[in-house]
């Protein structure tokens, strides 16, 4: 089927769901992007989809009769959509032959480029690869890189504000390597894989966060929901050496991120760090936990993110145990926490951001 032949409502018939399921409210699994994608899928060909973000593409595959798909996908909330949407394995690309890519351009620039690299370093011929992402969120320095590693890159029409692009990836063993970002204040070096939160400068919310980390209680086991590269619990386990740490996050790169900044800083650290949404399905109590929460899941800004890791925060807290937030004080957490909790104590606060603790 031609692209500009290409209705969305393939799709409707799918009956994809994003997820979490909660915050989908009335958003839908899939975009103009996604659906101007599709149309270049054929029947026998083998994709390689780089960050389908809740399996339009891959169910879209299967309908077309795609002989098979592979995935470079970052988030673990993806996967799990993905697996849901299409009853389908997940299969990691790990340099199968390929006849096609599908990129959903991500916001990361650097991600992006490690992306292209690793699927570079599996083929040894070009790759037509297609490219897409809705127009506010696709910047020169998206096409910059494609224009780097492709070549033959072709501008194909906007369509319902998706972007276009089609190019041939050269082959490329280059690898990328992670930053390491000094933290001089902590006598830390971060070592900061493509793509994760704050790779090139530390969070000014985290930076506020820390400077009030002398008053946090002395626990026996802590969480760290939504870990990035780590910070927060290097800087606790800095105070208290002897506190088992448990460190999740949904990003794929922030638990190499958290992995490798451990083992420069604190290989001997108890610590676990785990890929996951959140809490979901953790049966274990925590004495200390610390959130800085994210206020967006890939493109779209959302508070519901944070509510739910308050709300499996408390499902993981004893009558003891304390939830310490750092929040933009525009946003408002504040309000959402009372809701769900009884004591919310201010411990400080700025012009931009708040430190909450927290009990049940
Ligand atoms: C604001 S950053 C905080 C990172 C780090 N704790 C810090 O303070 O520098 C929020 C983190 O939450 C992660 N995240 C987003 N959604 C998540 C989810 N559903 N489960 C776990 N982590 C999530 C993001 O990947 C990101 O690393």
């Amino acid at each position: 089927m031609s692209a500009d032949l290409l209705p969305s409502a393939p799709f409707a018939a799918l009956n994809l769901q994003r997820y979490p399921v909660k915050h989908a409210k009335d958003l839908q699994a899939w975009d103009a992007a996604d659906a101007y994608l599709a149309s270049f899928i054929r029947k026998d060909a083998t994709f390689v989809l780089l960050n389908d973000s809740f399996g339009a593409l891959h169910a879209m595959a299967i309908q077309c009769g795609a002989a098979a798909v592979f995935h470079i996908n970052d988030s673990w909330c993806s996967r799990h959509a993905i697996e849901q949407n299409t009853r389908a394995d997940w299969i990691d690309y790990v340099d199968q032959s390929v006849t096609c890519a599908m990129v959903k351009l991500p916001k990361s620039l650097s991600m992006l480029e490690a992306q292209l690299l690793q699927l570079a370093s599996g083929v040894t011929t070009p790759v037509e690869v297609y490219f897409s992402g809705m127009q506010k969120h696709v910047s020169n320095g998206h096409l910059a890189l494609i224009k780097q590693y492709c070549d033959d890159v072709e501008y194909l029409p906007t369509q319902r504000k998706a972007r276009m692009y089609r190019a041939n990836l050269r082959p490329n063993q280059q690898r990328m390597l992670p930053y390491c970002q000094s933290v001089p204040e902590l006598g830390l070096t971060l070592q900061n894989v493509a793509g994760v939160f704050a790779e090139q400068k530390m969070d000014i919310g985290s930076r506020f966060f820390i400077e009030h980390f002398s008053q946090l209680p002395s626990a026996k086991t802590v969480a760290d929901v939504g870990c990035g590269n780590g910070l927060l619990s290097l800087a606790y386990h800095q105070r208290h050496p002897d506190a088992a740490l448990y460190l999740y996050d949904e990003s794929k790169v922030a638990v190499e991120s958290a992995q490798l900044s451990f083992a420069a800083n604190y290989p001997q650290a108890a610590v676990e760090i785990l890929h996951r949404d959140g809490l979901v399905d953790v049966a274990q109590q925590f004495d200390l936990i610390l959130i800085n929460p994210p206020f967006h899941q890939q493109n779209t800004i959302t508070t519901d993110i944070a509510s739910s890791m308050f709300t499996q925060a408390k499902r993981c807290m004893h009558a003891e145990s304390e939830l310490w937030v750092v929040a933009n004080r525009h946003l408002d957490y504040q309000a959402d926490l009372k809701k769900q909790f009884r004591r919310v104590h201010v411990v400080a606060q700025n012009a931009k951001f708040v430190v909450l603790k927290v009990m049940r």
